[in-house]
């Protein structure tokens, strides 16, 4: 029977449904509330809480197919994708879950049924292995199933290893939830070299593990004791890539439909033939990876998992290029792989935009260097001396050309040669160290310590509240008291302070007794146990003292505010831009509030103004913020808005503002959206490829905005009057020159009129000033003449007559100017040595200029 990789999902869920588990969706590949982990890289991961006992849900069993990534940290499986059969960066594990509801025996059963009767897979090519000392799971497959004494393989502890050190004891990592497991192996045909689990031939090809159960029994401690969980559970994981092989006849999984199909795409996007190249491979199973990381919010960076991605991209682009693209090609696989994920691609659909951007930049960025980092590093390995590439070019590599030190690796394999990781290592740690002495550096108040105790929070309510001490810390130390000047973190039963989450910053305010005055200036959480982080200004405190812990209840207000317009902002820029607008990120503070969210082009200033005016609509009708809680179902039903992949117990708190905003969220906000006052914009800009950022503010410092931004614009204005005045007179000096100069090239125009100098001329745009200051430099010149100007200034005409003084009972200036400004619609006058006129006829102005030499005739 042939299935396609969609129809495997789909029946593996449909079948655990029909046994009573409720199918619950793919985690995040980002780990929520889980600083072991990486990435996901087991179904169980988010239901871990739940096995050990801390959580609560209303289902005992689940099905899911939960996207994993194996990449970086502990398991990493990058540097072998592409060069073996079923190594991938990402997979999906298909599992069913029994929470202290069934164990063993139906466990076992169930993954029989589905396996012969579902999928129909002939069960003489099914063995079958089991813990070395698990007489009840080896009994099941024998009695209960059937299966053959010589099928069921008892596997040990690993040879030399530690107790429990085992392929059929499973952990989830050092410490945590496991058991003993059970394998069920698929026998590919003697075709294919290998032996069965526990022969000297084991690692071979032929019999390949499909599927393994696990008897959650235990919670394993960190010195190695195994403490047994509150009910034993099951938690199963089937890879679905394998599985699928195994339905579409291959032995491969590069060989299922989804890698066909992707290695097919790639192949014609490059426009390269030979499909059974191994770098295709490497571009089709990174494209998945990286997709579903940025799916779930992960953005390429120099650190954690953004850097992960970020060497997962590098190297596909790396195999791509050395398949000859000479273009951007990885984005465009995005579209078919959407397709080929069927009922699991949704999320990916949605966000199909942001994806091939973030992809596209970061291949384009990295696209510049390439090249000539190669070259570098193609002449650092022909040239090297031994087979090793030393420390220092891997890490000059990584700083001037972007190459990860796995990439250089991966190229060095390929000539049978290998770096110096030690040396690189050193190198970067080199750099950390210069960075830190140059001032980067910040405080991780997380990792400082870990407390046991819990705290009840009552913030939602009240701003003080009277408490009791239950520990002290300073330096990360329990100690029993505190001497003034000492900066310590304190832990009480209870408290109002709001602990720094959701983007929420941390509450500041007194604790204080009758013998001391902590002044707290931050507050985080560490498991359930508040952390009240501050100075003892005055008096001693010691652990088990009645305090008084008081909120500073200005700053959380200007916080509330804050929080409440950010949920306002999320709403309007959905309105505005779009329902692909997801939330990556937000920091609400007292100053002031910053929210990241995807959306491909910036954000234009209408569109800003449009927000801005819909947030300050929805604070004006004054909505009543309320927040209930409900089942995680009832609050999706409702359309609270949720982030994507983020873990949410069963029962969580919905904030809604009228119809506008329905939100899930645990932060503290206004009673109504009218407290916010006013909402201002201050700045837009991006982050990252596909990622925006808004900052804002609120109330008050929304008022101050307001008036620092008029006090700014008064002042730039005055600023900018007294420029202008001074720009006009450099002008007017300006003219005066221009006119002087062009008073100095008008003598060229002089002629002589029985015996006198005379200068007709018409200029355009002069000043009537400079006109007077030109005759007067004109006469200078002549020593003895007449001058008549015409000028014209838009649509006016300007008329002067000079007359030297040794000339003036011969001719007046006056009607000299008054005969010509008749001709031009005017009339005009003045001293016999100097006069002025004004006329409207432009087109008449040539004319009566000419008639002046005859005019001049008949009076010399
Ligand atoms: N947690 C087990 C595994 O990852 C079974 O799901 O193999």
């Amino acid at each position: 029977m042939y299935m396609s990789t969609d129809e495997v999902r789909q029946a593996f869920l449909s079948f655990f449904e029909s046994k009573g588990h409720q199918i619950v969706d793919s985690s995040s590949l980002v780990p929520v509330n889980d600083p072991t982990l990486l990435f996901t890289n087991a179904g169980m991961n988010q239901f871990k809480d739940y096995f050990l006992g801390l959580e609560k849900r209303d289902y005992s069993r689940a099905v899911t197919a939960q996207r994993c990534v194996r990449a970086g940290g502990k398991h990493n499986d990058l540097e072998n994708v592409g060069f073996t059969a079923r190594h991938h960066t990402f997979f999906e594990m298909l599992g069913n879950f029994s929470f202290g509801d069934y164990f063993k025996k139906d466990a076992i059963q169930y993954a029989w049924d589905f396996l012969t009767q579902v999928l129909q897979l002939p069960k003489e090519r099914l063995l079958v292995t089991v813990y070395q000392t698990d007489d009840e799971a080896f009994d099941i497959w024998n009695k209960q199933i059937g299966v053959s004494e010589e099928r069921i393989i008892r596997i040990g502890d690993k040879k030399g290893g530690k107790p429990y050190e085992s392929d059929n004891f499973w952990q989830m990592g050092d410490t945590g939830p496991c058991g003993p497991c059970s394998e069920i192996f698929y026998d590919h045909g003697d075709h294919i070299w290998g032996g069965p689990p526990g022969s000297p031939e084991e690692d071979g090809d032929r019999f390949i593990e499909i599927w393994n159960i696990v008897f959650m029994q235990f919670n394993r401690q960190a010195d190695g004791s195994m403490n047994p969980l509150p009910k034993p559970s099951v938690d199963t994981g089937m890879g679905i890539e394998r599985i699928s092989a195994i339905m579409q006849n291959v032995h491969s999984n590069y060989e299922i439909d989804v890698f066909q199909r992707l290695i097919k795409e790639t192949a014609d996007v490059i426009g390269f033939e030979d499909l059974s190249n191994q770098s295709l491979r490497v571009v089709a199973d990174h494209i998945r990876s990286c997709a579903f990381l940025i799916v779930d919010g992960v953005i390429p960076s120099n650190e954690g998992r953004g850097y992960v991605l970020r060497r997962i991209i590098r190297r596909a682009v790396r195999h791509g290029n050395k398949l000859g693209a000479t273009d951007s090609f990885f984005h465009k696989l995005v579209a078919p792989l959407i397709e080929v994920m069927g009922s699991a691609g949704g999320e990916l659909k949605k966000q199909q935009a942001i994806v091939e951007k973030v992809l596209r930049a970061e291949e384009e960025n990295f696209g510049r260097t390439l090249e000539r980092g190669m070259t570098i590093l193609d002449e650092a390995l022909k040239n090297l001396d031994g087979k090793v590439l030393d420390g220092e070019t891997v890490f000059k590599l990584y700083d001037t050309y972007g190459f990860p030190a796995d990439l250089t690796n991966d190229v060095a394999r390929e000539h049978g040669l290998s770096i110096d990781e030690a040396g690189f290592e050193q190198a970067m740690e080199a750099q950390r160290q210069r960075a830190r002495e140059s001032g980067h550096f910040g405080t991780d108040y997380n990792s400082a310590i870990k407390v046991d105790s819990s705290t009840a929070f009552c913030g939602y309510t009240d701003v003080e509240k009277n408490a009791q001490i239950i520990s002290v810390y300073v330096d990360g130390q329990a100690v029993d008291s505190l001497r003034e000047g000492d900066s310590a973190i304190l832990v009480l039963d209870e408290t109002p302070f709001y602990a720094e989450s959701g983007g929420q910053c941390g509450d500041s305010g007194v604790i204080r007794s009758a013998s001391g005055n902590f002044i707290v200036n931050d507050t985080q959480k560490s498991g359930d146990a508040i952390l009240h982080y501050g100075v003892l200004t005055s008096g001693h405190l010691t652990a088990e003292t009645d305090v008084e812990a008081v909120v500073d209840a200005g700053r959380r207000k200007a916080i509330s505010l804050n929080h409440s317009a950010t949920h306002l902002l999320h709403a309007a820029l959905r309105q505005v831009l779009g329902s692909h607008v997801a939330q990556k990120g937000s920091l609400v503070k007292a100053e002031n509030l910053r929210f990241d969210f995807s959306h491909l082009e910036a954000v234009t200033p209408e569109e800003l103004k449009k927000v801005e005016r819909l947030v300050n609509q929805e604070i004006r009708k004054n909505h009543i913020i309320e927040t209930q809680l409900m089942d995680l179902e009832a609050a999706k039903a409702k359309g609270a808005m949720a982030l994507f992949g983020e873990k949410y117990d069963s029962q969580v708190r919905v904030l809604s503002m009228g119809d506008f905003s329905t939100e899930l969220c645990g932060g503290i906000h206004a009673s109504h959206t009218g407290d916010i006052g006013l909402f201002r914009i201050t700045s837009e800009s991006g982050i990252a490829a596909g990622i925006r950022r808004i900052e804002a503010v609120t109330g008050e410092a929304a008022l101050d905005s307001l008036e620092e931004q008029k006090d700014s614009y008064e002042t730039k204005l005055s600023d900018i009057s007294a420029k202008n005045k001074l720009l006009e007179k450099e002008i007017q000096q300006l003219k005066d020159k221009l006119a002087s100069q062009a008073g100095a090239n008008l003598t060229q125009q002089v002629k002589e009129i029985s015996g006198v100098k005379v200068l007709v001329a018409q200029l355009n745009g002069a000043d009537n000033k400079a006109l007077r200051g030109m005759v007067d430099e004109l006469k200078n010149q002549l020593g003895s003449g007449v001058i008549m100007l015409g000028n014209v200034s838009g649509d006016k005409v300007g008329l002067i007559a000079g007359v030297t003084k040794d000339l003036i009972s011969r001719v007046k200036a006056g009607d000299l100017v008054n005969m010509v400004a008749q001709q031009v619609g005017g009339k005009g006058g003045g001293r016999p040595d100097m006069a002025q006129a004004g006329g409207s006829d432009v087109q008449a102005l040539p004319q009566a200029l000419s008639s002046v030499d005859e005019w001049l005739e008949s009076r010399l």
